[in-house]
């Protein structure tokens, strides 16, 4: 039996029936549909809608379901449309006629909205906590690193020696941004709509303050037009999940170059590689390249709401529904990934040699136009001869530090009449350690600057 009976003479056309009925999806926020009910109850009952024994046995009931649900003895039947349905009428099978005075003042629209504020204002420390287990894989990657060093790129050409401890924090960021993204989103979540009634507001006169108080919610709605509507924390929701997606794929990207043979620069462990049917020899990263597939597919579930939303009217539109769904699967998709990520980067094996060997003296020319500077030489003419000096070893085929002080000397002489400003001690600075130390400053990749952020990012993930 459905909710809404009364003015029909048909029953809905099954196959229409199967396209309404919710149940598969907002079965999830059973809990919180109890919750919300239990509230609702309370707070009905203070208004004098329910007497003191309807209040009893409707709380008793109510209690008696979330028990049913926690313990997985519920039973849905099939006329449950959707959550809010199946809730009600099992408690009508459990208290009898009482039961349909709960929904006295309320819609399943400020009802549905109230449950799913609920359900994500509790998923979001779940979420957390699965960050910061990222997060300390990360750091102790980090800490593991010492200091390692390896190659930094840009445009994935090799540029600067870094620190591998500082590569691995790189990753580590983006995630506490993506953490205080989701906390801040928390106080947008927390606006109680139920008491919105199906549009223009409850006729009862219910305390919604304190409503809100009792869930958990910071304050309720101001309007309730907008409150039945506002699936804003759904989309935002939406939005964090995804760009943790682009960071996560960032991340797997990396990973799945730098596990190749050309790079060499990490070995995943047995436990988290996959092989091929075909080729023996092969160790491939599944988990990285999903990890990069997924973010394609979180940008469509984020792109596919707000497609849902845009044009709406004002209030509720059955178009709603297609909230959940998509929240939902981001959850499990983001809720799937992090803890397998931080796993197969616990136990990632480094290559430090591969990585010292991939550092070549030309990733030094900026230090070798930093010494020019050293001697007084404006930038703008120190970079000018340390591209000469590449060009000069790339036409003889040889490092940097393998040209002669001669060479450097008539490099340099072009500007002054003397030998120019080349001494026996510019050969330093080809040492890549060297070149990593003096970048000291906070954020950079000195092993001075790179225990400081270690202890950033400890404090971070206690907090
Ligand atoms: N299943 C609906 C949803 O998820 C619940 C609200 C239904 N409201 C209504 N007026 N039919 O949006």
């Amino acid at each position: 039996m459905t909710l809404w009976g009364g003015r029909f003479t048909q029953s809905l056309d099954s196959l229409a029936w199967d396209l309404n009925s919710s149940l598969p999806v907002d079965q999830r926020m059973a809990i919180q549909d109890v919750d919300g009910s239990i509230a609702w109850a309370n707070a009905i009952h203070k208004a004098g809608i329910l007497s003191d024994e309807e209040h009893a046995s409707i709380s008793l009931g109510l209690d008696t379901v979330k028990g049913e649900f926690a313990s997985g003895q519920f039973r849905f039947a099939p006329a449950d449309e959707d959550i809010h349905t199946a809730v009600e009428r099992r408690l009508a099978e459990l208290i009898g006629v009482t039961a349909g005075k709960l929904h006295t003042g309320r819609s399943r629209n400020d009802q549905v909205a109230t449950d799913f504020r609920l359900w994500m204002l509790q998923i979001i420390p779940q979420l957390d906590s699965a960050f910061r287990i990222l997060q300390s894989a990360l750091l102790s990657q980090a800490e593991l690193a010492g200091e390692t060093i390896m190659p930094g790129y840009t445009h994935l050409q090799r540029a600067q020696p870094i620190l591998l401890a500082h590569w691995w924090l790189s990753h580590f960021h983006p995630l506490q941004r993506d953490r205080e993204r989701l906390a801040d989103l928390t106080k947008r979540v927390s606006i109680l709509p139920l008491g919105s009634g199906a549009l223009a507001g409850t006729p009862i006169p219910v305390d919604r303050a304190e409503l809100a108080e009792s869930l958990n919610f910071a304050e309720p709605s101001s309007n309730s037009l907008d409150a039945v509507s506002d699936r804003d924390f759904a989309a935002e929701y939406l939005f964090c999940a995804t760009l943790t997606g682009i960071h996560l794929s960032k991340l797997a990207e990396q990973i799945v170059l730098y596990t190749s043979a050309e790079f060499g620069f990490f070995e995943l462990s047995d436990a988290f590689s996959t092989g091929s049917s075909l080729m023996p020899q092969k160790k491939n990263p599944d988990v990285f390249e999903l990890t990069r597939g997924k973010a394609g597919t979180l940008i469509g579930m984020l792109t596919g709401l707000l497609a849902t939303l845009k044009g709406l009217p004002s209030t509720y539109d059955k178009d709603l529904q297609e909230d959940k769904a998509p929240v939902f699967a981001a959850t499990d998709t983001l809720l799937a990934i992090l803890p397998v990520i931080a796993g197969a980067l616990r136990t990632i094996t480094a290559k430090p040699e591969r990585m010292r060997n991939a550092i070549d003296s030309t990733m030094m020319a900026t230090d070798l136009a930093d010494y020019l500077v050293s001697k007084g030489i404006p930038f703008r003419e120190t970079h000018a001869i340390a591209g000469k000096a590449v060009r000069a070893a790339n036409e003889k085929n040889v490092g940097l530090e393998e040209l002669s002080l001669e060479a450097y000397q008539a490099l340099g002489g072009a500007l002054s009449e003397s030998k120019g400003p080349f001494e026996a001690d510019v050969y330093q600075v080809f040492d890549p350690m060297k070149s990593i130390v003096k970048r000291n400053a906070i954020g950079g990749t000195s092993p001075e600057a790179v225990e400081m952020q270690k202890a950033e990012c400890r404090m971070q993930i206690e907090k």
